[in-house]
């Protein structure tokens, strides 16, 4: 894979893996979106922070719209309650599975129009409305995909 020339949006890039993650692609060569919960924890240079909580939907398709040439999904976000999930706690296990199940399924999915427009048609990422959201322009999307040659 080409690191130098692509685009990469990188969850949970404040610290962590997800930050050496960011920081390593753009030492590579990368363009590098930073996605974080909270934007301002974003302290690494050469990056574009985008606030991002990968369960909220209308974060995650607001993030997608910001980062709207990415080549590359780094799906690092997540938690780690240490729950049991046979005798733990049950809303701990709930958050588990919303976060590294739904929430990285979410990014995937409003991702995938993105990163290959002819694989995935252009949804939403959620039935609820969200503020400000747009479908996805099919002639930019087109020129997109004409300029990578995908
Ligand atoms: N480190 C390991 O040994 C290990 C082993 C196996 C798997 N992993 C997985 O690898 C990934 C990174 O691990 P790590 O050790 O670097 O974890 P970490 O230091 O705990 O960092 C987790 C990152 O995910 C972010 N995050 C959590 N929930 C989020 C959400 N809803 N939306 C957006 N961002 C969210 C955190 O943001 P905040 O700063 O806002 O909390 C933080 O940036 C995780 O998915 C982890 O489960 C790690």
């Amino acid at each position: 894979m080409d690191i130098a020339g692509s685009v990469a949006l990188v969850t949970g890039a404040n610290r962590g893996l997800g930050r050496s993650l960011a920081a390593e692609l753009v030492r590579r060569g990368a363009r590098v979106y930073a996605g974080a919960r909270n934007q301002g924890s974003i302290d690494l240079p050469g990056v574009t922070p985008v606030t991002l909580d990968i369960t909220d939907p209308c974060s995650v398709s607001s993030a997608l719209e910001a980062a709207d040439d990415i080549t590359i999904l780094v799906n690092n976000a997540g938690i780690s309650t240490g729950t049991s999930i046979l005798n733990g706690d049950l809303d701990a296990v709930r958050r588990e599975m919303e976060t590294h199940f739904f929430g990285t399924l979410s990014v995937t999915r409003a991702a995938a129009p993105v990163i290959a427009p002819t694989a995935a048609a252009p949804s939403s990422t959620s039935s609820r409305p969200c503020r400000g959201w747009r479908r996805p322009d099919p002639a930019r999307t087109a020129r997109r995909s004409r300029r990578s040659g995908r």
